[in-house]
């Protein structure tokens, strides 16, 4: 066992602040550092470190304690595991300790391990390496990165690697477990899955390998570019990035990161002294992947190809990124170049140039939708608007949500009201037509009806026998907030219970308005959903403000105001629950309603 003395040092040592960060994106206020808690996931800033005392607590779900403490809840790890493993980052030798213990995936590890050190053993060998070397050399990857990536040759033939491995005791299943082999529909003997490639390793953040990629070095058409290892229970692309073991601590440096679109972008960036780059692997950002980024940087760079399918994922890359609050930035690259080709043809200061050029990721919509004239017609902008939404959409932080509304607005002429609305609405209702009055609607001073009461409002009209239905719901006039389309909730229910006419409207503006909702045509695709959601929005109005408006308070509570503020959001939150509210439809929606009301009812 570790003595007692020992973990003292260790704990004296370590930074707290630097452990919890790896898991959470901290930001100072006064004596602690404030973040999302790791522990439980949550959202608003809960989890707070205090570097000076060497704890961290969370005033959400209760955990609290040292440095230890910590990597136990977060990593899962017992006490000695966790011990050792804050020893290694601070420096300290710990005398092998209780051995006993298992890891459950030591024996792909194992594999993982000796199927690296065989692919650098044959880059290496003078005879079977040279090809690779040579295409090394012709890459510019100089040989200190080789160590760095893991590079190794797989080389031709169908089982080099699992005669070797065979030969040093290691079972077929396990080579088969770690993903190293691979059998085919005509055979089941098993055959290495890589074959005439350049081998990179992947690492987690703990430096250990957990799957490898391979570039194809023969010119067969036929076999893909680059293969990656397949899934396992150590490897998960999905929350994988490569190169991160090797620039987070750059990325926590600089507060920002360079994400290319693969292993020889990100291998190109470090060799040329861009320390921060990370790839995914060969599919779409995932917001794992944008989550592990938050944890290090606040701000991305997206070096994409310019293509359009390079947009595409660049713009898909950028509505992850927004939705954990990390600001992206587009690096627009000449047509036909990725960063490792603009780096060896045109070197470190063209790159610098054109990463100083980078534009928000907002700005490049609008700079593509301007050439493409869509802001010279109304309709056009109309459409525009339409390729705007994801991007309002997926961003969280408030500051940037503010002033992507405002560009947006003015890039476009759509009031920014009409915008947070568009936001708003669900996925749902996104596939629905507006409400006709809008687009109708001459006067563009006269606020427009809230789209949840003119929604549920045009259902009821067309059939007003919903109208108990939405009263067992607990749905009442005071609901409608908007004062026209209350009087009109009221005369329509008198109306089915009085079997009489509705000429009890005698505010003509009210007649107007209820003729519009008679005109709106729009056709429902689920209009019992669109029934239940609408109901539920206005019914569940106050508490999903309230709680809007208490996650901005968090924002800049101190810790005794945090307190009391989340006190009363889990007690809403339960209310909610217990009515049926599922968590979905709290998350999002109650912020951006408020915004829609606020500025759109009060007349
Ligand atoms: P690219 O085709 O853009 O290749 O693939 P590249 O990075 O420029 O590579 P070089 O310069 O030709 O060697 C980018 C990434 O897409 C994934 C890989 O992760 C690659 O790094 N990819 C590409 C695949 O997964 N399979 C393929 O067949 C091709
Ligand atoms: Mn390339």
């Amino acid at each position: 066992m570790v003595s007692d003395t020992l973990v003292e040092e260790i704990r004296e040592r370590a930074d707290i602040l630097e452990i919890c960060g790896e898991a959470v994106r901290l930001k100072r206020t006064g004596r602690t550092w404030r973040g999302p808690c790791p522990l439980h996931g949550g959202e608003g800033p809960n989890f707070s470190v205090d570097p000076a005392r060497g704890i961290f607590k969370c005033f959400v779900c209760g955990e609290g304690g040292d440095v230890f403490a910590f990597v136990m809840k977060q990593s899962g790890l017992d006490f000695p595991a966790a011990v050792r493993h804050v020893a290694e980052k601070v420096g300290i030798e710990v005398p092998e300790f209780d051995a006993g213990r298992e890891d459950p995936w030591a024996h792909i590890r194992e594999a993982l391990a000796f199927a690296g050190e065989w692919f650098t053993a044959q880059l290496l060998d003078e005879r079977a390496g040279a090809r690779g070397r040579e295409y090394l050399a012709a890459r510019g990857i100089p040989d200190e990165f080789w160590g760095t990536f893991g590079m190794g040759l797989a080389p031709e033939g169908w089982r080099g690697l699992m005669d070797a491995a065979r030969s040093r005791g290691l079972a077929d299943e396990v080579l088969a477990a770690a993903g190293l082999s691979a059998t085919s529909e005509r055979t089941t003997e098993p055959y290495d899955r890589f074959r005439d490639r350049l081998m990179f390793t992947i690492h987690d953040l703990r430096d250990r390998p957990i799957g490898f990629g391979g570039r194809s070095l023969g010119s067969d058409p036929g076999t893909p570019k680059y293969i990656n290892s397949p899934e396992s229970p150590i490897f998960h692309k999905r929350s994988t990035l490569f190169g991160l073991n090797r620039s987070r601590h750059a990325m926590r440096r600089e507060g920002f990161a360079l994400i290319g679109e693969g292993f020889m972008d990100v291998i190109g960036l470090h060799v040329h002294g861009f320390d921060t780059a990370v790839a995914p692997l060969g599919t779409a950002l995932t917001s794992e992947q944008a989550e592990l980024i938050a944890r290090y940087a606040s701000k991305v760079y997206l070096m994409y190809d310019s293509d359009a399918a390079g947009l595409k994922a660049t713009f898909r890359a950028g509505d992850a990124l927004l939705a954990v609050g990390v600001h992206p930035l587009v690096v627009s690259l000449p047509s036909g170049e990725d960063p490792d080709s603009l780096l060896r043809a045109s070197g470190r200061e063209a790159l610098d140039a054109f990463i100083g050029d980078a534009v928000d990721i907002l700005d490049r919509k609008l700079q593509i939708l301007e050439r493409q004239g869509y802001l010279e017609s109304t309709e056009g902008r109309r459409r525009a608007v339409d390729g705007l939404l994801s991007t309002l959409r997926a961003v969280r932080d408030p500051a940037l949500r503010d002033l992507y509304l405002g560009r947006a607005a003015e890039a476009t002429g759509v009031r920014r009201e009409t915008l947070v609305s568009e936001v708003t609405r669900t996925a749902e209702a996104a596939r629905t037509p507006r409400p006709r009055s809008r687009s109708a609607a001459p006067n563009l001073d006269v606020p427009a009806p809230p789209a949840a009461e003119w929604t549920l409002l045009v259902l009821l009209l067309r059939d007003p026998g919903l109208i108990p239905a939405a009263e067992s719901e607990g749905l009442t006039a005071e609901h409608f907030r908007h004062p026209g389309l209350r009087r009109i909730y009221e005369s329509t229910r008198t109306r089915i219970e009085t079997d009489g006419s509705a000429d009890d409207l005698h505010d003509p503006a009210d007649t107007e308005l209820f003729e519009a909702l008679g005109a709106d045509a729009t056709e429902f695709v689920h209009p019992n959903q669109v029934f239940d959601e609408t109901v539920r929005r206005l019914v569940f109005r106050e508490p999903l403000e309230r709680l809007g408006h208490i996650d901005r308070q968090l924002m800049l509570a101190d810790e005794q105001q945090a307190r009391r503020l989340l006190v009363e959001k889990s007690e809403i939150a339960r209310e909610l629950r217990r009515a049926g509210v599922s968590l979905s439809f709290l998350r999002g929606y109650a912020l951006a309603e408020q915004q829609v009301t606020q500025s759109s009812i009060e007349s």
